[in-house]
């Protein structure tokens, strides 16, 4: 397994990208595109999209089930090793055997990803930010940017909000009101606590919290009791990825509106377009892959089942791929 980045690639033109390259799999980019070289075949990206979407894949930890970059590329998380694949899920490529699929230790590929990310991603560009709030990525190597791809999360200490934690967001920490939530309520809950108690009874406005995240896309795990992951984002634009699901997982649109395309996941047909407004829940089925399109920078809440034999109780049919029967 070579991990080494080439200097020198196929259409390499002198614009200072490296190649980056693991088993079989060789990536690289032009002023505009990402190539995917492969035994047998070759893959093209538009460059804003590929990196959109490896932002996500190395965020997530290769997060649930699979990461459709596009219905060609993409990668299967297999929690310690991860499949990466041309093709597996789509119709055309496996009824003609032209798929491709190598699997990787976690850590191996997410380090390739990570060195692609900060080789490739251009002074200006933040990779998570909403394409109106950033730079364009296209052109020859120019700079970088790891504050945007080496991004911390910020951890609450406690109670978000309680004496001595770092995790507040205010304009004064550099958390302002994102442009498109203006219209947000920003009012703070009454406490009334007990004598006492003042430092541990505490009520914050959930909306103007998550309304000050500067990244969109990204859910950040807001409350967790054992498996239970309450995950609340801001979203704007198109969702980076494709998500094809190895578990069911719920969706609370909680402002504003999302448009969803439902796709099979193994082939990727067409099977629902649902439009979520505010207010709305929905249970995304185990058995499908799913892509947002949020045209305003809305509130949606994602609630995650952590459960680590899920997986195998979806494809085994132990579990339907639905929660309810109606
Ligand atoms: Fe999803």
């Amino acid at each position: 397994m070579s991990t080494v980045a080439n200097q020198q690639g196929l259409t390499d033109k002198g614009l200072g990208y490296k190649a980056h390259s693991i088993g079989g799999f060789r990536f690289e980019r032009d002023e505009y595109f990402a190539h995917i070289f492969y035994p047998g075949g070759r893959h093209i990206m538009p460059v804003d999209a590929f990196l959109r979407a490896l932002m996500r894949d190395v965020a997530w930890g290769f997060f649930y089930g699979t990461v459709n970059f596009d219905n060609v590329f993409g990668t299967v998380n297999h929690y310690g090793t991860v499949e990466m694949f041309i093709g597996l899920f789509n119709e055309a490529y496996r009824s003609t055997n032209r798929h491709h699929v190598e699997t990787f230790e976690s850590k191996d590929l997410k380090k390739v990803f990570e060195q692609m990310l900060q080789d490739w991603v251009n002074e200006g560009f933040d990779p998570f930010a909403a394409p109106d709030e950033t730079g364009a990525p296209f052109g020859a190597k120019k700079g970088n940017n790891t504050k945007a791809i080496q991004r911390q999360r910020m951890v609450a200490d406690r109670m978000v909000g309680l004496p001595g934690d770092l995790g507040y967001r205010t304009d004064q920490n550099g958390y302002p009101l994102n442009r498109q939530f203006q219209d947000i309520p920003t009012d703070q809950p009454e406490v009334h606590a007990e004598p006492g108690f003042e430092k541990d009874v505490h009520a914050y406005n959930f909306f103007n919290y998550v309304a000050r995240s500067d990244v969109t896309w990204n859910p950040s795990v807001v409350s967790c009791v054992k498996d239970s992951q309450f995950c609340a984002t801001t979203e704007e634009h198109i969702l980076p990825i494709t998500h094809g699901n190895d578990r069911v997982e719920w969706f609370i649109q909680a402002t504003d509106e999302i448009i969803w395309d439902i796709d099979d996941r193994a082939t990727g047909k067409p099977r629902a377009k649902v439009v979520m407004k505010a207010g709305d829940v929905a249970a995304m089925p185990a058995d499908i892959r799913h892509r947002g399109y949020s045209p305003k920078r809305s509130i949606l809440i994602v609630w995650e089942n952590n459960d680590g034999t899920l997986p195998q109780k979806y494809a085994s049919g132990q579990l339907k791929p639905y929660p309810v029967e109606f």
